[in-house]
């Protein structure tokens, strides 16, 4: 079964009787009149104002597929299971039915319309919180079903709560979401302990990453509303949101867990073996980048479609950002380490399920940005080329750097090395991995403001909220000292969240002082003001930065002062913020605790 007869069978279903549900159009992929998200990232995006009562003229029973871009896990891209846009089958109760008929209709679709074995199927649901019930509901109706006990696995809200930000702790108030009940199917490797998985000495399961098994849909119970911190309250009605990802679905169906075996992408894939002479399939390096590229330039085309150009900031720097992934990968995959361009992938209906514009215009959006890109990373090389060439002893920390200020890919670097004919040891490699989940880790929480979900809020409480933070960060930093760098944020409405690291929790006097040095300097009225510099120059200018801007080539450095040189606040940073601080108010830190070891989390909030 392919992916279009797919997406036809599961429309039919729902819009058949007993079910009885109307199609609507997909949401684009980049919302208009929507300032604070980026891209549709979830069906339940467009539909939100519904979800909270609002009367939709199809009905309260819909049924769409939502095509949607999502960035959070753009690393792990080059597996065969993750990738950045993709298609959400979704059907809908807007206040209708509940978990007894959701359950059951979409079991019956995935083992009767779709013929997957009811075998290979397990499934989750949400273990309960101290202010949610455990779902025993949906526990009672899968076991009905026929599953077996063993085969439905309680997660906590980590896994088995679904918000466009996240557990109920983590949400933006205002947002909506629910426990939610997913569906995996089983590859069937041995059960068998994980050393490398996230569930270290554990037996694999179905939320493991090792691959064997496959979420292919959830059903959200949408319920809640994040009212304040800490406060969730039911939702005058209550609402069903499956998502169901088509590409996964379909390689479930393919027989193969790489989702690039699929009709969706076998075309794209032969293009690029063609151009680059390899074969998919041959090694696990390579494979990598075919996937990279594939899923990259499917993504870009989209985008374009969608009426992004590439730039340094929001939409154009995630298309940016990914035309620039592909171009690395694509100088992996062909024979010498040149770049040979990137062949624009099939845009026919159904492989990309946006309506393309026109196919030159992509094309020559993507041959310009990435004939930009290919001589900065000619630069790169050549850099290399010198650092090898002077004797300098090619290490895991200089491979990483040159990751972190050029772009430049570990591969790139192992196989300069190589031509060259210098040693770069296992020891060196797992350096470079350090480093690199640390980055990870760090681009994660810097950047989730933006990237998770989509969301970026520029309401005027949040704007305050960021640079305040930036003065709370400086704050810190002259009095606890400059190993206090920011290892994540939180911004929402009501406050900022910020961690560091520092052995100990604040004493009372150094929370008074961080207070009282912010407060003076909002106290002043001080200009915030930013500059556009090429990035070599702005890290020179000694500007605190976390890592998300690492592609960029011109970037933002916000300062609270007169002038950059003696700014009281120096950060790389899109903004936006306030003009100046005396439009911030008085702050206050009212909470601190210690999150894990050498990090504090301070909580920071605007007196009325
Ligand atoms: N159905 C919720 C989601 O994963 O988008």
């Amino acid at each position: 079964m392919d992916s279009k007869e797919i997406r036809d069978k599961f429309i039919k279903y729902f819009t058949d009787s007993p079910r009885n549900h109307k199609e609507i159009d997909p949401a684009p992929l980049v919302l208009e009149n929507d300032p604070s998200t980026l891209f549709t990232s979830a069906g339940m995006q467009p539909l939100v104002p519904y979800l909270l009562g609002e009367v939709h003229p199809k009905g309260k029973k819909l049924v769409n597929s939502q095509p949607s871009i999502r960035l959070g896990d753009i690393e792990e891209v080059g597996d065969n299971r993750h990738i950045t846009f993709f298609e959400m089958l979704g059907n809908w109760s807007l206040g209708d039915y509940f978990k007894d008929e959701q359950l059951p209709w979409i079991y019956e679709f995935i083992t009767n319309e779709l013929g997957i074995e009811k075998g290979r199927l397990w499934v989750s649901v949400f273990e309960g919180t101290k202010d949610v019930p455990k779902d025993e509901e949906s526990y009672g109706i899968w076991k009905n079903l026929g599953l077996p006990d063993d085969k439905i696995i309680f997660y906590g809200a980590k896994k088995n709560w679904w918000s466009m930000t996240g557990t109920p702790e983590e949400m933006n108030v205002g947002h909506i979401g629910g426990p939610d009940s997913e569906m995996f199917y089983d590859f069937g490797e041995e059960l068998h302990l994980h050393e490398n998985s996230l569930y270290k000495n554990e037996m694999c399961h179905p939320n493991c990453d090792c691959g064997r098994f496959l979420e292919i849909g959830n059903s959200v119970f949408i319920q809640y509303k994040k009212v304040g911190e800490g406060k969730l309250e039911e939702l005058p009605q209550k609402n069903v949101d499956f998502g169901g990802g088509l590409e996964r679905i379909t390689a479930v169906l393919n027989g193969d867990p790489d989702m690039f075996r699929t009709d969706l992408f076998s075309h794209n894939i032969k293009i690029l073996e063609e151009k680059y002479g390899r074969k998919y399939g041959d090694s696990e390096m390579f494979d990598r980048s075919f996937r990279i590229v594939a899923d990259h330039l499917r993504a870009s085309s989209a985008l374009i479609s969608g009426g992004v150009y590439p730039g340094n900031k929001a939409h154009g720097y995630i298309l940016r950002r990914l035309i620039r992934r592909a171009v690395l990968h694509a100088k992996i995959l062909s024979p010498k380490g040149e770049y040979l361009g990137l062949p624009i992938p099939d845009l026919s209906e159904n492989k990309i399920p946006v309506p393309v514009k026109s196919v030159s215009e992509i094309e020559n959006v993507i041959n310009e940005e990435s004939g930009k890109f290919a001589k900065a990373i000619d630069r790169g090389m050549k850099k290399l080329e010198t650092i090898i060439d002077k004797g300098t002893v090619l290490t895991g920390n200089i491979a990483f750097d040159l990751y972190q200020t050029e772009g430049f890919p570990l591969e790139l670097t192992l196989e300069a090395a190589e031509r060259k004919g210098v040693k770069f040891s296992l020891e060196d490699k797992k350096q470079f991995q350090e480093e690199f989940e640390k980055h990870k880790n760090l681009s994660r929480t810097t950047s989730a403001g933006v990237f998770k979900g989509g969301l970026a809020d520029d309401s005027p409480e949040v704007i305050k909220f960021h640079t305040a933070t930036h003065l709370l960060l400086a704050s810190l930093r002259k009095v606890l000292g400059d190993h206090v760098i920011q290892k994540g944020q939180n911004i929402t409405k009501e406050r900022s969240r910020f961690d560091f690291p520092n052995n100990e929790k604040l004493t009372d006097e150094q929370v008074k002082e961080v207070e009282e040095t912010v407060n003076k300097v909002i106290a002043e009225n001080v200009p915030v003001k930013f500059e556009v510099l090429p990035k070599d120059e702005a890290l020179k200018t000694g500007a605190i930065h976390g890592f998300n801007e690492k592609y960029a080539d011109t970037v933002k450095v916000y300062y609270v002062g007169e002038n950059l040189d003696d700014a009281i606040s120096r950060e790389f940073c899109g903004g936006p913020h306030v003009g100046s601080t005396g439009e911030i108010g008085r702050v206050k830190i009212n909470k601190q605790e210690k999150i894990g070891s050498g990090l504090v989390r301070v909580y920071m909030t605007l007196e009325k």
